[in-house]
């Protein structure tokens, strides 16, 4: 079996795709609340040109796509590119990480279009400070998880990225709400990338404190969830749902990276907290064959650095979050 495989032996089957650099919300961590320096819609790739990338990523082994953004539902038609992805040979998991602002509208026909499962950014239950942390409306977003979950998207994942004296006093509602509800429940370490990202970074709490907390209310025992990304799941005894730790600080997980990312402007990304990378739309648009775009894949993995410096040089990336998408 063809497999993509980078200078450290680690095998890349993992493609994050964003599809759009815009969002409706403002995350604090993550784009400034006056930000509108978007990149222009001719720079972005087209659907086809999006197809063609994956479908070389494929034949070269690649096994799950995550559709991200910025927030993916903003991209018009995104169903219809899900369509054009679900459809590729050798595809086993294609899903979608979304702020679910939109999924109202959107859940069925996107679970039609062949999206498997879905990750939903959720930093609190306050009506007022989610308005305060993210510019948006909870009401939103609960009745798009709740239309995600008729629909029948499974599993649904929740992301909470905890906060020091934001959001940390939520974290047990968060799992009850989790239990009550059937999903997962990821809490995520900021990190610094992009400027906001910095800023939060005076909110950073080890989530190992987080972990030691919920265990005096609940009993958490070694748990797994399928998906292809950097948690470490306790499952919580006596119900049906993971809890899910992603610490790139405090314990990173760079060794066992399986991913890289495409942004909306067809660049590749080899790493979240590094900036290499390797233009892909000028050859697309210059008329590079299929061999020439897989060997040109295959050039953009062997860039992939061994790990982030997000410790030592935190002043490192500074594209905001939302151009690469988490
Ligand atoms: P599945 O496990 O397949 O469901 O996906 P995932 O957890 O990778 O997807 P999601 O978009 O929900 O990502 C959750 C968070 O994990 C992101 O917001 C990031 O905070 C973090 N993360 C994902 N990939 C990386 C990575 O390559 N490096 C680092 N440092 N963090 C990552
Ligand atoms: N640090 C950690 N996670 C972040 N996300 C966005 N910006 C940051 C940051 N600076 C998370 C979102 C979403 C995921 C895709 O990325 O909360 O859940
Ligand atoms: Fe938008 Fe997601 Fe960034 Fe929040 S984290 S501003 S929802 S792209």
């Amino acid at each position: 079996m063809t497999q993509l495989i980078d200078q450290f032996g680690r095998s890349i089957d993992y493609v994050r795709v964003s599809v759009t650099d815009r969002c409706d919300l403002r995350c604090s961590y993550c784009m400034p609340k006056q930000f509108h320096d978007f990149h222009e819609p001719e720079e972005w790739l087209s659907f086809d040109e999006l197809e063609r990338v994956i479908a070389a990523f494929t034949r070269l082994g690649t096994r799950r796509v995550r559709l991200t953004g910025g927030e993916p539902l903003v991209r018009k038609d995104l169903p219809r590119l899900a369509s054009q992805l679900s459809a590729l040979p050798g595809l086993e998991d294609l899903s979608l990480s979304t702020n679910c602002t939109r999924m109202n509208k959107h859940a069925e026909e996107l679970k039609l279009a062949g999206i498997d499962r879905i990750n939903v950014s959720l930093d609190s239950l306050d009506a007022d400070k989610f308005k305060q942390l993210t510019g948006g409306k909870l009401e939103k977003v609960l009745n798009g998880l709740m239309a995600a979950k008729d629909a029948g998207l499974s599993p649904i994942k929740v992301n909470m990225v905890v906060m020091k004296d934001i959001n940390d006093n939520e974290v047990e509602a968060m799992v009850d709400f989790c239990i009550e509800h059937g999903f997962t429940l990821r809490f995520i370490e900021t990190m610094p990338v992009g400027d906001m990202g910095r800023k939060a970074t005076d909110q950073f709490i080890d989530l190992k404190v987080i972990k030691q907390r919920l265990e005096k209310s609940f009993d958490l025992v070694p748990g797994v969830m399928p998906g292809g990304g950097p948690a470490r799941y306790m499952n919580v005894v006596d119900t049906n749902i993971n809890i899910g730790f992603i610490t790139p600080l405090s314990q990173h997980f760079c060794e066992t990276c399986n991913r890289v990312r495409i942004s909306v402007d067809g660049t590749i990304y080899t790493c979240l907290g590094q900036n290499h990378n390797f233009e892909l739309r000028p050859l697309l648009r210059a008329g590079i064959s299929d061999a020439e775009l897989e060997q040109a894949i295959r050039t953009a993995v062997n860039l992939k650095p061994e790990k982030h410096e997000f410790n030592e040089h935190p002043e490192k990336v500074l594209r905001f979050m939302s151009y690469t998408g988490g």
